[in-house]
């Protein structure tokens, strides 16, 4: 029997993982990245202080704890170095003790940032509204084999210039080809010696995180992977197209950081009491309107990453039941119970979606032929006659008012997953645990 516990998102995306993962590091050995990248934005308030992580995982606010980036993460230098500047600023060390990045995880380079802008200009109407950040394209390099590795910034500079040669080969040719891209024609030595330069501020935390890892799993010690992204971003089970470029599911989270599926104890998916999603693609419950524009208000959705607002839609419970299943889901943090009880004060409603209508049949899974049928599903709801207001000194679940707990009650009933962590409020001071 192993001792990691997985934290993952159930829908697209900006559920909260951070609070689960605070929750849980507390008494882990080890809080590991294992997918994506800077894409991520998880926020954590903490006595009071504001902490907006995109790299390094959320543990680095606990003391004692060792952070690692696994070699499933891409990492772009220039957020990892800032992100470290940033935390010390704020009174946490970041030293070998508490941290290390794989060797093996691959970079972001200045180019996949350029090369995502272009991609998504080039893909028009289609775009699908990524972050900007890079991610796709390194993660497309890297399954050309054309990556470049945190181990490569050890390399002698002219060795390190080779790499980034062969790399930009076919690069540079789209760039030279596209109106406005010219001068993002990539200048292999100027850009080796640039990261040579970076290469100081890192070096002493790239080693093989395999060691640090199974090390921590031999000694049965509690590991929690902090996973980045969501179910329905999931390059493999999400809307493909309009994804990510990883496997931010139980499974890629584990194969991430290298750990194999019988060490994992717990998976704990996190939810909000509503539903957002940033970029393109389909949002069965979304409220395009007054609704949803109430909800981004009242629940302060705009990115931490990219600070788009979110479209905001009523919570999908089918998505979430087969999250369950793709995710290995244990336990529910739900997030956001107060958000969803003021949108009742003031709509006197609030909806709970438990079903799709699709080609005349009543469905609970998440079509995937929706393009071929042309048809779009209509979300079923079950819906309460309520709000509710729950009070800052609210400490147990007994205290929560009757009507929220009959939503948290109808929330593990559809989803057939049972609640741990119940967030009612950004503080991770107002979090009941079940
Ligand atoms: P956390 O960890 C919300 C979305 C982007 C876009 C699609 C592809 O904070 O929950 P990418 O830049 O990854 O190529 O963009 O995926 N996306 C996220 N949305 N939260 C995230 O991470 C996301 N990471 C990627 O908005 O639709
Ligand atoms: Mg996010």
């Amino acid at each position: 029997m192993g001792n990691v516990t997985v934290i993952v998102g159930c829908h697209w995306g900006d559920e909260g993982k951070g609070r689960a993962a605070f929750f849980e590091s507390q008494d882990a050995h080890m809080i590991v990245r294992s997918t994506g990248g800077n894409n991520a934005g998880h926020t954590i308030v903490y006595k009071g202080k504001k902490y907006a992580l995109h790299l390094i995982p959320s543990g680095i606010i606990h003391k004692g704890k060792m952070n690692v980036i696994a070699p499933g993460v891409v990492v772009d230098p220039d957020v990892l170095i800032k992100e470290m500047e940033t935390l010390e600023k704020d009174g946490i060390k970041v030293t070998k003790r508490n941290f290390a990045v794989s060797g093996r995880a691959h970079l972001i380079m200045p180019y996949h940032r350029d090369l995502d802008r272009l991609k998504e200009e080039l893909k028009g109407n289609s775009k699908v509204g990524t972050t900007g950040k890079g991610i796709g394209p390194a993660y497309s390099d890297k399954a050309d084999r054309i990556g470049i590795r945190l181990y490569d910034l050890l390399l002698p500079q002219k060795k390190l210039q080779e790499k980034i040669e062969l790399a930009i080969k076919t690069h540079n040719q789209l760039f030279k080809a596209n109106e406005g891209f010219e001068n993002c024609v990539v200048d292999s030595k100027e850009l080796a010696k640039e990261l040579k330069q970076k290469a100081h501020k890192l070096k002493r935390f790239i080693c093989n995180t395999d060691d640090l890892i199974q090390n921590a799993i031999r000694k049965d010690e509690k590991i929690v992977i902090e996973g980045a992204q969501a179910y329905r971003l999931d390059i493999d089970h999400g809307d493909y197209p309009m994804v990510t470029s990883s496997s931010p599911n139980t499974s890629g989270a584990i194969s991430g950081a290298g750990i194999g599926p019988k060490y994992v104890n717990k998976t704990i998916g996190v939810t909000k009491a509503y539903c957002s999603r940033v970029g393109n693609g389909p949002f069965i419950t979304e409220q395009d309107n007054e609704i949803g524009d109430l909800i981004r208000e009242l629940g302060g959705e705009y990115g931490t990453t990219t600070k788009r607002p979110r479209r905001c839609g009523w919570l999908d419970c089918v998505v979430l039941r087969m999250a369950k299943i793709t995710m290995g889901i244990d336990e529910l943090c739900l997030n956001h119970l107060d958000t969803i009880g003021k949108i009742g004060n003031e709509l006197g409603k609030i909806y709970i979606c438990y079903a799709y209508k699709y080609n005349g049949e009543v469905i609970e899974y998440f079509p995937d032929d929706i393009e071929i049928t042309g048809e779009i599903p209509k979300p079923l709801y079950i819906s309460l006659d309520t709000g509710w207001d729950i009070p800052k000194d609210c400490k147990t679940y007994e205290d929560l008012p009757a009507k929220a707990k009959e939503f948290i009650g109808l929330v593990e009933e559809i989803s057939e997953i049972p609640i741990k962590y119940i967030g009612f409020g950004a503080d991770n001071k107002y979090t009941i645990v079940l």
